[in-house]
């Protein structure tokens, strides 16, 4: 599937996360110091949504809820949900699973996302 047009480069300031609608389906927009990536928009581990969280000074984007953490550049954990104590018991059935990400491109200031 062909890239589509998801927002304008200045609307999405580094350090910030911005979920999108492209066709139908959204994706969550991520801006670090090193590019722009895209992600499904919800957590893999309780599907809530991550647009609540926050990018991390090591540029690793955290879940608000239970602090999942994950390279929105890959998608590779980088370290599964923590929070609250306790929360490894829903662990056991909620086994840590990677990010989908999408190919990203910057044309003419606008993000352009191959959703696939
Ligand atoms: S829903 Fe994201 S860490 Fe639990």
């Amino acid at each position: 599937m062909p890239y589509r047009p998801a927002l304008n480069e200045n609307e999405l300031p580094p350090g910030t996360l911005r979920t999108v609608e492209i066709d139908g389906r959204k994706i969550l927009l991520v801006r670090r110091d090193d590019g722009i990536y895209a992600t499904t928009p919800r957590c893999p581990h309780m599907g809530l949504p991550l647009d609540k969280g926050e990018l991390t000074p090591e540029g690793e984007l955290r879940c608000k809820f239970h602090h999942a953490r994950f390279d929105p550049k890959d998608g590779r954990v980088c370290q599964w949900a923590d929070f609250p104590p306790g929360i490894q018991l829903v662990n056991l059935v909620r086994k840590p699973r990677p990010l989908e990400t999408y190919p990203v491109k910057v044309e003419d200031g606008t993000i352009w996302v191959d959703v696939g």
